[in-house]
């Protein structure tokens, strides 16, 4: 295949790839082996705090995203996982709860039209500020775990509206309860409290877990990612303990004893941790789990993040992994050690071993003609970096144009949907293509010579369609959409002359 160089030959070699890939997708041998086996990790980038569920003959999977979207992948297999591209299911723009969404979970309840909805729970907060962490759902219009979905409700306890994340619904006794974590002081604490529906929290929350023994206390006295988890009569709630930015998160245990679920006496905490750090399989920091069953019903399965080295900490190194678990005689969880990064474990009982390849997509990287500096997105912004983490940040899939088939528009490759245009600041960010002229005018670009004077060959810059004559360029250190009347220095004309790297 010629390497395609300039930016519009990229887009006529992505059509083709993807075309291809597409036929290779669907012309798959139906005689290859199905895959009865899989190694961890499901994902290299974005697999921190999965929920993971099989439903209706495929898996789903959803993790953190840190950003003002939440996207869930879907396959066949637990192994078919690793090459799902993740889908943007959902995007925020009410700056009350717009941004850095975490700990998704999604579950089916009955809605009050009597008829099941999947209510998808997160945490996200105020734009600006991390303090502002608060719980949502939304509900699923249908039974479709990919949507579409309508923002329902925030949950809270109103007698303390404080901040609180992973919001985990247990189901006891037909009733439902809501497990949360909030700081109190130095300690992020476990709460239960009642819900009159899957979206209402109907009374006080009661504390259940704080961190009590050392092993709950590397870093920072924390308690959170609570989840529950029954088996034979008996409830377990699951939660991480320690501070996630350390290879020493790990996961400890509440047992119910019977009685009011709401008393916290009804729950005793295993003194030693049940699920830890393998320094010899290279697993570190375990923790903020889900639970799911194999595609037939009999095999227990657990789904959780961890780090590859002791020095990763709590963002986008932390890649989703499974593994089967088993029960001891007195009924409790056995997890075993987190296993090894590659190693080959079999497939749930029952899996279909369907693996799609992935999808050959040619993904572009933009680097400045003048610096060995890359765009990239985060949290939504546009900037300029040297290094980038994930490099998936920086990667994306170069499309025809929006508003133009004869110009370009810049897709993220781990945001789909998402694209690059100029907003209402005049800033370049990522947003969700939303079907509209306008969106399309923002998030369409006209590839021009390079603006710098002895740029490469090759070099260009983005011109924008709806705005003649500006470019995305730099304007007090931000990606920004700029005039190029404006650009009075080379170094800003620089700062917007790019070259291609696939
Ligand atoms: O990974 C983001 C957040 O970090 C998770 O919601 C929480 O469990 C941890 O503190």
């Amino acid at each position: 295949m010629k390497k395609c160089l300039s930016l519009t030959a990229t887009l006529s070699c992505i059509v083709l790839l993807f075309l291809m890939a597409n036929s290779a997708v669907y012309s798959q041998d139906a005689t290859e082996e199905p895959a009865h086996t899989l190694t961890n990790p499901l994902n290299t980038f974005e697999g921190a705090d999965p929920w993971l569920t099989f439903y209706d003959g495929n898996y789903y999977l959803a993790t953190t995203t840190w950003a003002s979207l939440l996207t869930m992948r879907k396959a066949p297999s637990l192994a078919g996982l690793k090459t799902a591209m993740p889908i943007t299911i959902y995007f925020e723009t009410d700056p009350s709860r717009c941004c850095n969404m975490w700990a998704p979970e999604f579950r089916l309840f009955e809605g009050d039209d009597g008829a099941q909805h999947w209510y998808f729970y997160y945490t996200a907060r105020t734009s600006g500020t991390l303090d502002n962490q608060h719980s949502h759902v939304l509900e699923s219009d249908g039974t479709d775990p990919l949507g579409p979905y309508h923002y329902k409700a925030r949950l809270f306890d109103p007698a303390h509206d404080t901040w609180s994340i992973d919001g985990s619904v247990m189901v006891l006794d037909d009733a439902l309860y809501f497990l949360n974590s909030v700081w109190v002081g130095d300690y992020q604490e476990i709460f239960i409290a009642p819900m009159s529906n899957p979206w209402t929290i109907s009374g006080e929350r009661v504390l259940i877990s704080r961190s009590d023994y050392a092993w709950e206390k590397s870093g920072l006295f924390v308690n959170e990612g609570p989840v529950a988890l029954q088996h034979d009569g008996k409830t377990f709630i699951i939660y991480s303990a320690s501070y996630c930015a350390t290879p020493d998160y790990k996961l400890g245990m509440l047992t119910y004893t019977g009685g009011d679920p709401l008393d916290g006496a009804s729950w005793v905490k295993n003194p030693q941790p049940v699920f830890e750090r393998s320094d010899e399989n290279g697993v570190y920091g375990p923790g903020h789990n889900g639970f799911f069953t194999s595609p037939d019903g009999t095999e227990d399965w657990i789904v959780y993040h961890a780090n590859p080295s002791a020095s990763d900490g709590c963002g986008g190194a932390r890649t989703t992994r499974v593994q089967k678990f088993t029960w001891n005689e007195d009924g409790t969880p056995n997890f075993g050690a987190p296993v090894a990064v590659g190693e080959e474990i079999a497939a749930p009982s029952g899996d279909s071993g369907i693996v799609t390849p992935a999808e050959t997509v040619e993904t572009t990287r933009f680097k400045l003609s003048s610096a060995q500096a890359y765009l990239r997105h985060l949290n939504l912004n546009f900037r300029i970096d040297f290094t980038v983490t994930p490099v998936e940040d920086s990667e994306f899939v170069v499309v025809a144009g929006l508003a133009d088939p004869e110009a370009v528009s810049i897709q993220s490759v781990n945001f789909p949907g998402l694209y690059a245009r100029h907003d209402e600041t005049n800033l370049i960010s990522l947003g969700l293509d939303d079907g509209s002229d306008a969106f399309a005018g923002s998030a369409t670009w006209y590839e021009r010579p390079g603006l710098v004077e002895g740029a490469e060959a090759d070099a260009f810059s983005f011109e924008s369609y709806d705005a003649p004559d500006s470019y995305i360029g730099q304007k007090f250190g931000l990606v920004a959409l700029v005039k190029q009347s404006e650009m009075m220095t080379d170094r800003l004309r620089e700062d917007a002359t790019f070259v291609a790297e696939q």
